[in-house]
């Protein structure tokens, strides 16, 4: 199974945070929807789960309904504090992401964020592919995705593809070697 990590970039490189000051481009959450209907899946933090349920996004109803854009995906929560939420699966840790996706049949797994699931995938060396949509907005002090959160250290990766997504965004796709 290939893990996909997808994430948004500030265009000064850091991983782009949602606000309200700060909403996500349409195009971007239109791609990671797509990128999500293809994989039939993805894996997210209980923090950025509950971001996405907050009022304006996507509500519990619709993640369940079998007419909306999540209908018949396999959503998986990482958490340590939750244990059961109608409608996803909670596993403890992305090893257990992954196994549980694996073990469905799943093809590619999709890790959709936040910041702590993407650096833990990224330091336990899991992650196949990055996808970065890279935002036309400069941050200040802001959050990084890092291959390992205590040492310099770099690694190299292969670019597959790079493409405007309109409204000003850029996608780069890097292939990772494990
Ligand atoms: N740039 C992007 O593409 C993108 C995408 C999504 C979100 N975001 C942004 O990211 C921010 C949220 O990220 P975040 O880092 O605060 O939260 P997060 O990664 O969404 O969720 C963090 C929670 O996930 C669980 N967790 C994380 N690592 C774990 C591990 N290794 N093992 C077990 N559980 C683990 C813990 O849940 P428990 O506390 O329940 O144990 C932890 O509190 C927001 O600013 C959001 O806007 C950006």
């Amino acid at each position: 199974m290939k893990t996909v990590l997808w994430a948004t970039l500030t265009a000064n490189g850091n991983y782009a945070q949602s606000t309200p000051e700060n909403p996500p481009k349409q195009e971007a959450l239109d791609d990671f929807a797509a990128h999500a209907k293809a994989a039939g899946n993805f894996i997210v933090g209980r923090r950025t789960f509950e971001q996405m349920q907050a009022p304006g996004r996507v509500s519990q109803e619709e993640l369940a309904n079998a007419d909306g854009p999540f209908a018949g995906m396999d959503i998986v929560v990482i958490s340590n504090s939750i244990h059961d939420i109608p409608g996803v699966t909670v596993v403890r840790s992305p090893q257990e992401a992954l196994n549980y996706l694996l073990h469905k049949g799943h093809q590619t797994a999709l890790i959709s964020g936040g910041a702590d699931i993407h650096n833990s995938f990224l330091n336990q060396g899991l992650v196949d592919e990055v996808i970065f949509n890279v935002a036309p907005v400069l941050e200040g002090k802001g959050l990084n995705l890092l291959i390992d959160q205590n040492n310099y250290g770099y690694k190299q990766v292969q670019l597959l593809d790079c493409k405007p997504l309109g409204g000003e965004v850029v996608q780069l796709r890097y292939a990772i070697d494990r």
